[in-house]
């Protein structure tokens, strides 16, 4: 099929990559030209794993080319709206302008037909907004809303091989186009059998937001509990153990520890409130305020508990932080927990050295008053407390006899609750987990 995609960020990048793989005719477009001009010649403007190789897989097979220019998207069957909804600046709801400019740039170039896909995670109601749109333009073409589950760091084999896929699609004659457009889109995942779920609008769209919430809630709830095991004694990570162990719970999502980010979780749980309210129902959601503050609270509790530990006043002392982006695999630093942690410490003062296998460059830009190192020696060297908060290998297998010949004071600050907490504390170390004695 013959497939645009418009919005070449952490989403479209890797969808008009692996729509290419799997055999499609593909342009991406995206208003950045750089951006565009790095694709075009194989350079991801991100890091991913696995992305590099399919982008220049697909180059080759001349299946996937790059546009910065929207008329280029005339001729495609299918377009996929894949831009970003960020927060709106001063309020919790989501920032619709780059969906709404993407949608309107399109509708010039689209043919009678023609299939447009949002991909976006946007508030209940956008899409049936945009149809109405995009009816009255008179183009022909007709709207779907299929949203995406990808992770970072599996963004790839997310795509290629989804765990299911959900099509909200209008009523009647229309739907049943889109649905069969749709299927063609994804035949080899359909083959696969892999689980489909056809919809109206508005379900696709909750589809979305709802499991994020899910997922959410479910890492707030370990942390809550974390919480209460850190004034009562007892151990979150084999609480998370014991309950995971019942399959109606599942261990999944129950690691504890300074919380979530990225660019999806904070701001989608923010959204989905913001909606709701909206629509006289902000009751029914209320408890995601709650989730979202917990998932904060542990954010300051690593920097209390850093600054208990020291033993000694945080001004100049030399703080080690291992771990800048909001989770391994990943260089997006997005109200990530563990830049913001390394930021509040610096802010009190502290000689804060962070490390990151790939979230440097993305973290200097936001914030140049830390100092950076690639090396975790360098990062080490002379620490008088390690905060740990980001569980990238490269961390997790650090040798603690090694790293005790190297710091200040043997003080380790898991903000994971990843690494072997007795080989550290035999190598003579002060180990603090959170939400464990
Ligand atoms: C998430 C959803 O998982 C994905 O389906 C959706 O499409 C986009 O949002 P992503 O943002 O890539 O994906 O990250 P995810 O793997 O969900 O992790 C989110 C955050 O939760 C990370 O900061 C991670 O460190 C944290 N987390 C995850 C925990 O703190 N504890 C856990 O047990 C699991």
């Amino acid at each position: 099929m013959k497939i645009s995609v418009i919005g070449c960020g952490y989403l479209g990048a890797v969808h008009a990559s692996a729509m290419a793989e799997l055999g499609h005719e593909v342009v991406g477009i995206d208003v950045d030209v750089d951006k565009i001009r790095a694709l075009a010649e194989g350079i991801t403007p991100f890091y991913e794993p696995g992305l590099p190789e399919v982008l220049s897989s697909a180059l080759a097979s001349g299946r996937l080319r790059f546009s910065a220019d929207i008329a280029d998207a005339r001729g495609s069957a299918v377009h996929f709206i894949a831009v970003g909804t960020p927060q709106k600046a001063g309020s919790n709801a989501a920032d619709l302008r780059f969906v709404d400019a993407a949608l309107h740039a399109l509708i010039p170039h689209l043919q009678k037909g023609d299939l447009v896909v949002g991909k976006s995670t946007v508030p209940v109601g956008t899409a049936a907004r945009l149809a109405e749109v995009l009816s009255s333009s008179g183009s022909g073409a007709i709207l779907a809303w299929n949203p995406e589950f990808l992770r970072e760091g599996f963004a790839v084999q997310d795509t290629i091989a989804p765990d299911r896929l959900v099509y909200g699609v209008a009523a009647g004659e229309d739907g049943r186009r889109a649905t069969a457009q749709l299927n063609e889109v994804y035949a080899t995942a359909i083959e696969a059998e892999t689980p489909l779920v056809v919809t109206d609008y508005a379900t696709a769209e909750l589809v979305k937001v709802a499991a994020n919430a899910f997922l959410a809630t479910k890492i707030s709830f370990i942390n809550a509990m974390a919480e209460i095991a850190e004034v009562s004694g007892a151990d979150v990570t084999q609480l998370a153990d014991a309950i995971g162990y019942d399959s109606r719970i599942g261990r999944r999502f129950l690691n504890a520890g300074v919380g979530f980010g990225g660019g999806c979780l904070p701001k989608d749980i923010r959204a989905f409130t913001a909606r709701a309210e909206e629509l006289g129902r902000g009751e029914s959601v209320a408890f995601l305020k709650e989730v979202d503050a917990i998932n904060l609270r542990r954010r300051q509790r690593v920097v209390d508990l850093t600054v208990a530990a020291l033993g000694r006043s945080v001004h100049n002392a030399k703080v080690a932080v291992l771990g800048l982006s909001f989770k391994p695999h990943s260089d997006d630093v997005r109200d990530s927990p563990a830049l913001d942690v390394a930021v509040q410490l610096r802010g009190l003062g502290s000689d804060v050295m962070a490390t990151d296998p790939q979230a440097i460059e993305n973290s200097r830009l936001r914030h140049p008053q830390i100092t950076y190192s690639t090396d975790i020696e360098e990062t080490l060297r002379g620490a008088d407390a390690v905060v740990l908060v980001t569980e990238w290998p490269e961390f997790k297998s650090i040798d603690p006899v090694w790293a005790a010949g190297l710091v200040n004071s043997r003080t380790i600050i898991d903000g994971r609750n990843t690494l072997d907490a007795a080989a550290w504390r035999d190598a003579g170390w002060n180990y603090y987990g959170l939400g464990r004695p």
